[in-house]
């Protein structure tokens, strides 16, 4: 029975697969909420290897620094929220597929959205990691100790207890690069261009905090005559964050890899890629219809905006299948009034409003 033999193969390879996406990927702690430090016991070990999605050169830093895994579950929560937020109105919206694989196979393919992917959730961990040093969350860490900028005026205090953007920008290199550096692929291939590639773009979003990192500084003196400001190191808000490396994407660039093992424009008149730029390695699917071996969910049955001419608009969304149109209730906050003193009051107004989805 040959074809039985087949079709035992088959799964077989499928399960394979499987794994090997969900031995990739960390993310998962984003899905699967890590214990809090006071829930662990000291040089109790099965946490780290209940953990899922961690290769062995993170399960070795689990060990080391437990109490930094929820902190990481929570920047790669923040990383997969923004990419949602910045690719909201896309095909390929940034949706998680499951709690093992995360975002599923579309991230086998080296593509500009993949490498958005990799650098805002390296930068997640970046923010993460920094806030909890200076919220004192973490024993190995504590305020930044970045010095005194130069252009701070003398009168103004440097010292208060700033984000510890150092020790996060380092700990995420070592932890969210542990896992690329552990493979081993011959100089050259194809799996190798993308582990330069995974390292590249995991580098531009810890830069991208890194960098976006500012003074912030309070008043203080009589009655709030600001006489006398303390100051210190403050990360950008998450959203900025995001919104720069949406523009790195925009600007991302296409990469080969050589017989020499080193990545090199595609295009050798663009300009070279700093440290700070995406890079990509695969030209993206149009995630138009849903594919299972892409891991492409399509875009039947999305939301999209019969009037827009942008990727959310219908034409562009739907890939030229056409869209079904259907009437929706959608509840407003409307007539609202304002009273002495101090608070508005408003009433709900129903409207019904055309949509549109997909066909
Ligand atoms: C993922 O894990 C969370 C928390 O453990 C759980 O609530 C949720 O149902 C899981 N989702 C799937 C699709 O397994
Ligand atoms: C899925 O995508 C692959 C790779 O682009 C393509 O070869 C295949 O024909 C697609 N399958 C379907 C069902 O569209
Ligand atoms: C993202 O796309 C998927 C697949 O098309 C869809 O199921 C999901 O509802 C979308 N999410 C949002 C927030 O639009
Ligand atoms: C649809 O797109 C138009 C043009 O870009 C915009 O003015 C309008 O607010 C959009 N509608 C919705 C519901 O987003």
């Amino acid at each position: 029975m040959p074809s039985l033999l087949l079709l035992f193969t088959a799964a077989l390879l499928s399960s394979w697969v499987h794994l090997l996406i969900e031995a990739n990927s960390w993310w998962s702690l984003a899905m699967n909420p890590v214990q809090r430090p006071e829930m662990f016991i000291i040089g109790a070990q099965p946490v780290c290897s209940q953990l899922p999605g961690l290769s062995p050169g993170q399960r070795k830093l689990c060990q080391l620094y437990q109490e930094h895994m929820a902190y990481i579950g929570e920047g790669a929560k923040m990383g997969i929220k923004e990419c949602q937020h910045q690719f909201r109105q896309r095909r390929w919206n940034c949706s998680t597929v499951d709690n093992a694989s995360v975002f599923g196979r579309v991230m086998q393919i080296g593509s500009r959205e993949t490498a958005f992917t990799y650098a805002v959730s390296a930068a997640g961990v970046v923010n993460a990691i920094s806030r909890a040093c200076r919220e004192g969350e973490l024993s190995t860490c504590g305020c930044s100790r970045t010095a005194r900028p130069k252009d701070l005026p003398r009168d103004w205090l440097w010292g208060g207890c700033g984000d510890n953007v150092e020790y996060g920008y380092r700990f995420a290199k070592e932890f969210v690069d542990a896992r690329e550096r552990e493979k081993n692929f011959a100089k050259g291939s194809e799996e190798q261009g993308r582990v330069l590639m995974n390292l590249q773009n995991n580098e531009a979003g810890r830069r991208a905090v890194y960098k976006m990192a500012d003074v912030a500084c309070k008043c203080h003196g009589v009655s709030g005559s600001c006489s006398l400001k303390t100051c210190w190191l403050q990360l950008a808000e998450f959203r900025k964050v995001g919104d720069r490396l949406k523009e790195k994407y925009d600007s991302a660039a296409a990469m080969r890899i050589t017989r020499k093992g080193r990545l090199e424009l595609v295009n050798s008149r663009f300009t070279q890629p700093t440290p700070e730029d995406l890079v990509y390695v695969d030209p993206s699917p149009d995630y138009c219809l849903r594919n299972e071996s892409t891991g492409s969910l399509g875009t039947q049955g999305r939301l999209c905006n019969k009037t827009s001419e942008g990727m959310d608009g219908c034409e562009l969304m739907c890939c030229g299948r056409g869209y079904n149109q259907f009437k929706s209730v959608q509840v407003e906050r409307c007539h609202c009034k304002f009273h002495w003193c101090c608070f508005v009051k408003c009433k709900k107004c129903a409207e019904i409003v055309d949509q549109y989805t997909c066909k």
